[in-house]
């Protein structure tokens, strides 16, 4: 069931986080992701510790288990497969498993989101039990760390809606961005995809991301502060100061919504975490 969950935050953060670690797809630095999703290519300890928090009966009333299932129909999770890390391929996959996508957001986000206290509670246990696999650079892994560390502005953002009740993933998906091989702002700018970039929606993603890293010290182990400038100055710069400052309007209602923050704090910080790169 754990994949279910793991695949598609995986899928609805590929607009915004480099699973696991690098930042926007468009960035210059990318590197080439290959999902491994086995579960067997992880150690038993941290298949097991993560399938036993999983079946815990407080994720069945707050995560929808059952909603996952079309991801893992043959067609759409060969599709899954595929992705790469390149944003333009990625894109067309999105595309291509569209529906089932929709389907899944509807049953996801009909369940009340689980508390961030309660999330963050399990992630110390995970990262001992998955130590090595995260050493490893072990892709699973990786995924559902940063799918726990990263679950509230996820989920935020999968089910964000525009004012015609479509996803504002989907919106994204359905604008046929195809970015362009840039290394600098300036040609993005230059590039007609502004409008199609500088949305409510997206505006409302990246703020809610944006406000929570910097009260996640995990989530700074996967993006940096120093990262999150950088966007924000790119984004400021292409869409304008106030699109990046903080506030985050409901696409939907036009109503300001506040932000989550994290409560984890770490007991420990001899544990091994992944490289912050
Ligand atoms: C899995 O973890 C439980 C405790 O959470 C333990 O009782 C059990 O022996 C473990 N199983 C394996 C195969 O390690
Ligand atoms: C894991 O990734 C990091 C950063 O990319 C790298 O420095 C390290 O050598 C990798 N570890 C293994 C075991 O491949
Ligand atoms: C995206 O592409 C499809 C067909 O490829 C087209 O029907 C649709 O109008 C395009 N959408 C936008 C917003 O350009
Ligand atoms: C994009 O740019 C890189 C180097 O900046 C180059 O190696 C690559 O071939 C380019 N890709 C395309 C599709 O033009
Ligand atoms: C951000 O900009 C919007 C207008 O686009 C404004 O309504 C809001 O008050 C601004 N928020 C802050 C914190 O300045």
């Amino acid at each position: 069931m754990k994949h279910f969950l793991v695949t598609i935050l995986a899928l609805a953060s590929f607009n915004f986080l480099q699973i696991p670690s690098t930042g926007l797809q468009s960035d210059p630095e990318i590197t080439t992701l290959k999902f491994k999703l086995n579960p067997f290519s992880l150690s038993r300890q941290c298949l097991n510790t993560t399938t036993t928090i999983l079946s815990e009966l407080e994720f069945a009333e707050c995560i929808n288990f059952p909603a996952f299932r079309p991801l893992f129909e043959k067609k759409n999770f060969d599709a899954i497969e595929q992705l790469s890390g390149d944003f333009n391929e990625d894109i067309k996959i999105i595309k291509s498993i569209e529906p089932a996508l929709v389907e899944v957001s509807k049953d996801f986000c009909k369940f009340p989101k689980c508390q961030d206290r309660f999330i963050q509670s399990h992630i110390q246990s995970t990262i001992v039990a998955c130590q090595e696999d995260l050493k490893n650079n072990n892709t699973l892994a990786q995924v559902i760390f940063a799918a726990f560390v990263f679950y509230s502005p996820l989920h935020d953002s999968v089910c964000f809606e525009n004012k015609q009740d479509i996803f504002c993933w989907d919106e994204f998906v359905r604008n046929n961005i195809s970015l362009p091989n840039f290394t600098s702002i300036e040609k993005l700018n230059n590039n007609n995809i502004v409008d199609k970039i500088c949305t409510l929606c997206n505006r409302a993603i990246v703020n809610t991301f944006f406000n929570f890293i910097p009260t996640s010290f995990l989530a700074q182990v996967i993006i940096s502060l120093k990262k999150v400038k950088e966007y924000k100055q790119l984004l400021a710069f292409v869409c304008g100061d106030d699109f990046v400052n903080g506030t985050i309007i409901d696409p939907k209602t036009g109503k300001q919504i506040p932000s989550t923050t994290s409560t984890y704090i770490p007991t420990s910080t001899s544990n091994s975490l992944p490289k912050n790169t």
